[in-house]
């Protein structure tokens, strides 16, 4: 009986071992508030749903220097970063940006400068 890990290839030294890395900010001043631990929830049930475990990981981030714009979801290797993610945007992310490899316009993180862009109240 195989597990089905057995089975896929060995990759070359110092590869990546998932197609798709996806963080989520849910420990930084202001994403937890404004639904990142639940958006971070349903992220890695759909992508483990819909990618299986093998092509996409989904962590949790501490703050990624950017508060007050989340929740905030990256997705590497394309660097794209998303701004104020809703657990209802979490479908069409998954399917359109994890499954099918276009990234999601409307969700798109804009206006921002390089580094740190931090609302301050
Ligand atoms: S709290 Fe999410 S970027 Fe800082």
């Amino acid at each position: 009986m195989s597990d089905g890990v057995a089975q896929l290839p060995v990759l070359d030294e110092g590869a990546g071992p998932f197609e798709r890395h996806v963080f989520v900010c849910v420990a930084g001043k202001t994403c937890p508030d404004q639904g990142g631990i639940e958006v971070h929830a349903q992220l890695k049930a759909l992508a483990k749903e819909w990618c299986g475990k093998v092509r996409v990981r989904v962590n949790k981030a501490g703050c990624l220097a950017q508060c007050g714009h989340g929740p905030i979801v990256t997705v590497y290797p394309e660097n794209v970063w998303y701004a104020g993610v809703e657990v209802g945007d979490v479908p069409e992310l998954v399917e359109r940006h994890l499954v099918e490899g276009r990234p999601v316009e409307r969700l798109l993180m804009r206006g921002h400068r390089p580094g740190p862009n931090v609302v301050r109240d």
